[in-house]
């Protein structure tokens, strides 16, 4: 499974790529403003300045909602550089914009999906990457990792090749239980990925091999 950083922050991205197990990055309109990035030149350089730290696929989302105003934000977006993946909404528009880029040979990344069918048609689309919201959808008490579980099989049934992005992951039971039902993708905070790492015996039993090897 592929790891992937949601993060508009640069030393965050830096800290998990530096960890060397880091895919890519998703980011969105709500995580660049909470890095103060304003103004659609800082906008821009923001994604590049993302793109220079990774090696893998960088997410950006279009602000339009209407086809033609996608079209035209995607492909300014994907031009800035070839990692750049272009975001796009689960909407109607949205999903003309996919098949739009996919003929292109435009990676996407169909956003907000909530749903089996959405899913469905975002692969029908030819989407790159789709990504259920599984942490919003736990918050209003529905299973988010049941919707992973479903489109797991909707896909494997017809082999579509779109690839299931785990997003809105909040701790590390989620990213666990995304590859046992074969998720491609979890997009994570930091803080999920670190945590990963974390095991008490592995602290004690390292402290005790420590002390053992100054004997
Ligand atoms: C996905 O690409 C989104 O950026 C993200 O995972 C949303 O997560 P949230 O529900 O924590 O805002």
């Amino acid at each position: 499974m592929k790891f992937f950083i949601d993060t508009a922050n640069l030393a965050q991205i830096k800290e998990a790529q530096d960890l060397g197990v880091l895919d890519g990055v998703t980011t969105n309109p709500s995580l660049m403003a909470k890095e103060g990035i304003k103004g659609q030149d800082n906008i821009l350089k923001h994604y590049v300045d993302i793109c220079n730290i990774v090696t893998g696929d960088v997410s950006a989302e279009v602000i339009a909602t209407d086809f033609e105003g996608m079209v035209k934000e995607g492909e300014a977006l994907a031009e800035l550089h070839p990692q750049i993946v272009v975001k796009i909404p689960m909407i109607k528009d949205g999903i003309k914009a996919i098949k739009y880029f996919t003929e292109k040979g435009i990676k996407t990344n169909c956003t907000l999906v909530f749903s089996a069918g959405q899913a469905l048609l975002a692969a029908k689309a030819g989407a790159t990457y789709m990504s259920p919201f599984i942490g919003r959808l736990d918050d209003v008490s529905t299973d988010g990792l049941q919707l992973i579980e479903d489109i797991r099989l909707i896909y494997d049934n017809y082999g579509y090749e779109t690839q299931i992005l785990a997003a809105s992951v909040r701790h590390p039971m989620h990213i666990i239980e995304c590859a046992k039902i074969g998720a491609d993708v979890a997009t994570c905070p930091l803080s999920a990925i670190l945590a990963l790492l974390k095991h008490p015996l592995t602290d004690s039993g390292l402290a005790q091999f420590l002390a053992d090897a100054k004997k």
